[in-house]
């Protein structure tokens, strides 16, 4: 006989227990990559309890059973699973040292009426996203304008449909672009009452896709940078090298990877992949 599922403190019996956790953990795991140690239990109750209301279950257990079936329903619970917390020019020596060493190559590329590509890899709500371009347009207008006039594209993917919203919309509260050096935001925000709206010029370069990196990238073309910060640290190893291989093909020859400060390239990538800088690589066969 199956012992009875533990209850979770603070929870009614029969509500949320300890083995409806290792049922979610495994979902969210075989879906998307996602880690969710033993020490989330609380945090996975507090993140789907309003989406087990919502479906009309009466217990965990029940709205398991349903995200099983209904691959619309495990999606939402996947998205509310997940983290999405970002803020402008996050781990500014990235920024620092793609204008100083990465973007002279693309303007002059750009120039040259050549083909630029950037992937902002589990973007979020498009802090990162828009810290980059922003950057890569540069403290002079006209320059910048021009740049964005050429074959220039950033991709901006994540899992996270809701996050995804947020950063096409490309409305922040005044103060949380004030971290990125003037005068770029002075030349690439528009002020909106109490909020900024990225400019024009910055947002006709981007494109959203909702994208699982855990499974089929649809994406043809190369890319030239790949910034993927703060992503991989939900998974574990074995599904970062996987990963990180995977983005090491995604790179053009002396094409650059960025990934977050806690995370590092490691496992077959590294054929590939030559350390740049802290946090930062290069596509070896440039
Ligand atoms: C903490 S945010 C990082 C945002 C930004 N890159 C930064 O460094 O500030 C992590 C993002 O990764 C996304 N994510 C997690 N697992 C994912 C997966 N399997 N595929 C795509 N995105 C994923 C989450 O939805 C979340 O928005």
């Amino acid at each position: 006989m199956l012992a009875a599922p533990e209850t979770l403190p603070g929870i009614s019996p029969g509500v949320y227990s300890a083995e409806d956790f290792a049922a979610v953990s495994a979902i969210a795991h075989a879906e998307a990559g996602i880690v969710l140690a033993e020490g989330k239990a609380m945090l996975v109750y507090s993140r789907l309890a309003p989406l087990v209301r919502d479906s009309g279950c009466a217990t965990f257990g029940s709205y398991i059973l349903r995200i099983r079936e209904d691959a619309a329903e495990r999606n939402r619970a996947i998205m509310a699973l997940t983290t999405n917390h970002t803020f402008f020019y996050r781990e500014a020596h990235h920024f620092e040292h793609f204008a100083s060493h990465v973007r002279p190559g693309l303007v002059d590329t750009a120039a040259r009426g050549g083909k630029v590509r950037l992937w902002s890899a589990g973007s979020s709500s498009g802090e990162e996203t828009w810290s980059l371009l922003m950057t890569l347009l540069g403290p002079d207008r006209a320059a910048g304008e021009r740049i964005a006039r050429g074959d220039v594209r950033l991709l901006a993917s994540d899992i996270a449909a809701h996050a995804l919203r947020k950063a096409e919309a490309a409305r922040y509260r005044a103060d949380e672009i004030k971290a990125v050096p003037e005068p770029l935001p002075r030349i690439w925000s528009v002020p909106a009452g109490d909020e900024v709206e990225i400019a024009p010029a910055v947002r006709s370069m981007a494109r959203f896709r909702t994208l699982n990196l855990h499974g089929p990238w649809p994406m043809q073309g190369k890319f030239d940078v790949i910034f993927c910060r703060n992503v991989m640290i939900y998974f574990d190893n074995p599904t970062k090298e996987r990963l990180v291989a995977r983005f090491a093909e995604a790179l053009v020859p002396g094409g650059w990877l960025y990934v977050g400060h806690s995370e590092r390239v490691t496992g077959p990538a590294l054929q590939m992949l030559a350390t740049a800088g802290p946090t930062i690589y290069r596509r070896s066969d440039a």
